[in-house]
């Protein structure tokens, strides 16, 4: 594991992007898989920045979201597929056919993970994954659990979760109760796979998952078990460590 610990929020930023920006120019056609949430937004911004001035382009880049909400439409501005094309996709030059996000209206939520999945095979497997980490250690919407769920599935959102989450709805009544995410294996079947964390809000999470057991009742731990991780923290994130 690779771990870097930066000052705060921008230097976070400025770091994620810049590997990401590394890895995109050893690989033009790289398959991404992205997360949303509050603590990627700062890196995409500087992508964003970086394909402005000419630096990087995403013309044969190919990308999977983690999740997405249950019942939410794409023109809803709480979906992740709202998220997405407001703060990334439409201000780059990705091909919207090579953006992949689970849709959370599918009639056949089943059908729709299992199609997911065989995407995501087709497409070569992830190569560079992305991801957040939620206050309670889950990773995509992977919530802790009593064992490691497998690829992609339809999940129940703890309660933690919700209340998390509600920040950027009118009310908690509006927070959907399940989602669709990558599972697991999904994710530790990624070439390399890079961890975000900032805030002090994560630290207990990050110390878990970094230095705890590796135990789905932390769903990042199994993280430790990847043979390509990076984790950038800032300070506070990474208080607890040792
Ligand atoms: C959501 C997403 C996760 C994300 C987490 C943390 O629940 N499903 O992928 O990592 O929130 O979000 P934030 O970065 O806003 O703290």
């Amino acid at each position: 594991m690779e771990l870097l610990i930066v000052k705060d929020y921008d230097e976070l930023s400025r770091k994620a992007a810049e590997i990401v920006a590394d890895e995109l120019k050893s690989n033009p056609r790289i398959v991404l898989g992205l997360p949303t949430g509050a603590t990627p937004l700062g890196m995409y911004r500087e992508l964003i920045e970086m394909y402005k001035e000419g630096k990087i382009s995403f013309k044969d880049v190919i990308t999977f979201n983690l999740d997405e909400y249950e019942g939410l439409s794409k023109e809803d501005p709480n979906s992740y597929y709202r998220f997405m094309n407001d703060n990334f996709f439409s201000h780059i030059d990705i091909k919207e056919e090579n953006t992949n996000i689970p849709d959370g209206m599918a009639v056949d939520i089943e059908r729709e993970c299992r199609e997911y999945e065989d995407k995501i095979a087709k497409s070569g497997g992830i190569d560079f994954m992305i991801l957040g980490i939620g206050n309670n250690g889950h990773i995509g919407f992977n919530e802790p659990a009593e064992f490691f769920p497998g690829f992609t599935h339809r999940v129940k959102l703890a309660e933690s979760t919700i209340q998390a989450n509600s920040r950027f709805f009118d009310s908690i009544d509006h927070v959907p109760r399940y989602a669709l995410t990558m599972g697991i294996k999904s994710i530790m079947h990624s070439k390399k796979i890079m961890l975000l964390a900032s805030g002090k809000a994560k630290a207990e999470a990050i110390k878990g998952a970094l230095q705890g057991p590796i135990t789905p009742k932390l769903p990042a731990s199994v993280l430790q078990l990847h043979r390509h991780l990076i984790v950038i923290v800032d300070e506070e994130a990474g208080a607890l460590l040792e």
